[in-house]
């Protein structure tokens, strides 16, 4: 299955010659939004081709301790995200979230097969409410998206050089690590955009909101990290955090700073594949480079 091939259309990649994008003008939003419509890969999960696996490998897959979660986590963020589509009232952008909707229930629905197909209990889900404040949630989910994509770019590219698992396995998760850096790109654009398109007032406002959603996604994120190191310190393993207790299970030779540098180099390359005229998620990378400066050589 040839994703890349189809998630990289020419009209993308040669845009250089274009003149630069004015933020928030109509052209802008075609841009962004185009990110997700018209690179929008039609696979379906019900026939994804599942390899046959070892025992031991089964078993290493069966003890990764974050399977209920990133189910649940892409079942809050279709049913966020189809909330918010609702409630916008432009076509296009519209048509993009609604996308970003499916395809973060498609991921459930990729997820829920592969664990069914070998066998790996899953807890069941709780029905998914629609949130009452529906771009509030949208902000959220978008932030914690930016979080978690940059380092899921890092660990599935280590998992892929490690051969921990077959590369056949690992392959089949390649379009949906793309569509979070689709969603992540799309999301950091459609912010600027939505400000760059609000007069004084409601602009600052907007603008507070986001800085308050992105307050809470990074605390969010240290409670869980901080959580996973200590379980991982009393050996038990914490049951809701990838990064830090999945991350070890799932490749070899981990460490914050072969982390964190493999993160930059991949977050890199998936973002040129996008028109290089569009916003880029920054604040990932910045952190990365920044904390690489403290951290010791391995
Ligand atoms: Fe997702
Ligand atoms: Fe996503």
């Amino acid at each position: 299955m040839n994703h890349i091939a189809a998630l990289s259309p020419d009209s993308h990649l040669t845009s250089t010659s274009l003149p630069p994008l004015k933020i928030g003008s109509e052209e802008h939003k075609r841009a962004f939004c185009g990110v997700l419509l018209d690179l929008f890969d039609p696979y379906k999960p019900s026939i994804l081709a599942w390899p046959r696996l070892s025992e031991d490998t089964k078993n290493r897959l069966m003890s990764l301790p974050f399977w209920d979660v990133a189910v649940v986590t892409e079942g809050h963020a279709s049913s966020r995200m189809q909330a918010m589509a609702d409630t916008v009232t432009d076509p296009l952008i519209k048509q993009a979230i609604a996308l970003n909707a499916f395809e973060e229930g498609r991921h459930k629905l990729v997820l829920r097969n592969m664990l069914n197909f070998y066998g790996i209990p899953l807890k069941p889900e709780a029905p998914y409410s629609a949130p009452r404040d529906a771009e509030w949630k949208f902000i959220c989910t978008g932030y914690g998206e930016c979080f978690d994509s940059f380092f899921a770019f890092g660990l599935y590219k280590m998992a892929k050089d490690s051969g921990y698992f077959p590369p056949e396995l690992v392959e089949v998760f390649e379009p949906v690590v793309h569509e979070e850096a689709r969603h992540i790109t799309f999301f950091v654009n459609w912010v600027a955009y939505t400000a760059a398109s609000k007069s004084l007032i409601p602009r600052l406002w907007f603008r507070a909101k986001c800085l308050a959603s992105l307050a809470a996604a990074a605390l969010d994120r240290l409670s869980l990290a901080g959580m996973g190191s200590e379980a991982a310190k009393s050996g038990k393993g914490g049951d809701d955090n990838f990064v830090v207790t999945g991350g070890e299970t799932l490749t070899v030779g981990l460490t914050p700073r072969k982390l964190i540098e493999v993160a930059l180099a991949e977050d890199t390359r998936r973002m040129s594949r996008f028109d290089p005229r569009l916003l880029r998620p920054q604040i990932m990378p910045f952190i990365g480079r920044m904390v690489l400066k403290f951290l010791p050589k391995d």
